[in-house]
């Protein structure tokens, strides 16, 4: 495995939509899983393709890791995801992002999703999701359209954000 080049804000890969994967390969697999070490190595619990500037619709997520970045017991790996079931309950979480270093801000997300998606052997999986992972596949499914999370809040935070990213405060 191997630790990817990872892409911030305001790169331009990162407002571009991302493509589907036509075939589950083994070169798919080894990209997965060097996305997985790239997102513990930052001690992120989701990745999306993009931001190692790939445009292809792949996401790594795992809702279990520690803050010390200690892996958890069940990574989810994400081919061609998508949500076929949103809750009209919303919930409100404070969002980071590994492509926004630093930063944080609260979103609003549907509370409860269905995914559609592949997994490694190309099958296809639903999952349901509720919380915190629901939180995260909505994330990272907007990275595959190039949304950031700055994105879906106001204007005046995020311009807040931006203004704190050029002077790389903390949150
Ligand atoms: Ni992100």
């Amino acid at each position: 495995m191997a630790v990817l080049k990872l892409y911030t804000y305001p790169d331009d890969i990162l407002t571009k939509k991302c493509e589907k994967v036509t075939e589950v390969t083994q070169d798919i697999r080894t990209l997965l899983d060097d996305m997985l070490e790239t997102m513990y190595k930052d001690k992120g619990v989701g990745l999306a393709a993009p931001q190692i500037g790939v445009l292809k619709r792949l996401i790594v997520i795992d809702d279990k890791v520690t803050e010390d970045g200690i892996p958890g017991p069940h990574p989810l790996f994400l081919i061609n995801p998508e949500i076929i079931e949103k809750s009209a309950e919303t919930i409100v979480f404070n969002e980071g992002c590994l492509s926004v270093p630093g930063q944080c801000a609260n979103v609003e997300r549907h509370a409860r999703i269905t995914l559609k998606y592949q997994d490694k052997d190309g099958i296809e999986q639903i999952l349901k999701a509720e919380g915190y992972l629901a939180v995260i596949i909505q994330h990272e499914t907007d990275h595959l359209d190039g949304i950031l999370y700055i994105d879906r809040i106001s204007r005046l935070k995020r311009n807040m954000i931006i203004k704190k990213l050029k002077k790389q405060g903390d949150c």
